[in-house]
């Protein structure tokens, strides 16, 4: 991926073990959900690096000091439905007062398209650094049509963070919206003839929410 400049992988050993977890088809519902939220806030934490942030004037028991803080109100996080969800927690985790608006996609099982279900975003967005999060990026047309989505409203700022990712789906976002950081936590093999991701972990949104 050292064609796009815009793809970030977060390669930490941690991450790696709890993705090693994550992708073993014995983990359970529980475990499965609890993993993906920890791991949404590890890339968090790397992946706002560049957050806004403003300086303020606090008092220590000893003195007056000028401190830098967060603009916390500055963040939108906004999950692709139904997967992205299980990230949304673990991010508000270190930014507790981030906005979060959801967009509804689902993949046409045949045709491997997205279709749009639903839709509704914080006010004033347009002026927010927004994060959009799907723990799966695999031909990556649920993420580009999110974030055409959010460009239509006007959206200037836009990240997105996926928990694995195949070849074509960060190909695919890259280079149709090169203005957008790609994180990653890792970039699989390929994707099979279904469109899931190989070695992947199935599909994500099912085994968060315990439907098959
Ligand atoms: C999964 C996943 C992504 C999408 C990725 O969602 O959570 O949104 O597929 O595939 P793509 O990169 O090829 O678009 P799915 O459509 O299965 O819906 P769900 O989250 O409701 O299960
Ligand atoms: N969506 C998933 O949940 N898993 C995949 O491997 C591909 C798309």
């Amino acid at each position: 991926m050292k064609e796009f400049k815009n793809v970030c992988i977060l390669d930490h050993p941690l991450i790696r073990h709890k993705l090693a977890i994550l992708r073993n088809k014995n983990t359970d519902t529980k475990q499965f959900r609890e993993l993906v939220k920890e791991i949404a806030t590890l890339m968090a934490y790397e992946s706002f690096k560049d957050v806004p942030t403003q300086e303020i004037e606090i008092e220590t028991p000893l003195e007056k000091t000028t401190q830098t803080i967060v603009k916390e109100n500055s963040i939108a996080i906004v999950p692709i439905l139904r997967a992205g969800l299980g990230m949304v927690d673990g991010i508000l985790s270190l930014f507790p007062a981030a906005k979060v608006g959801h967009i509804g996609l689902y993949r046409n099982e045949e045709t491997l398209e997205p279709e749009e279900y639903y839709c509704k975003l914080p006010q004033n967005i347009e002026e927010k650094v927004v994060m959009v999060v799907d723990p799966m990026l695999a031909t990556g047309g649920s993420a580009c049509d999110a974030i055409s989505m959010l460009k239509k409203r006007g959206c200037k700022n836009i990240k997105l963070m996926c928990v694995i990712a195949a070849p074509e789906g960060v190909r695919k976002v890259a280079s149709a919206h090169p203005d957008v950081t790609i994180y990653i936590s890792t970039l699989d093999r390929c994707l099979n003839e279904h469109g899931y991701i190989l070695p992947g972990l199935g599909d994500a949104g099912d085994r968060i929410f315990g439907t098959k």
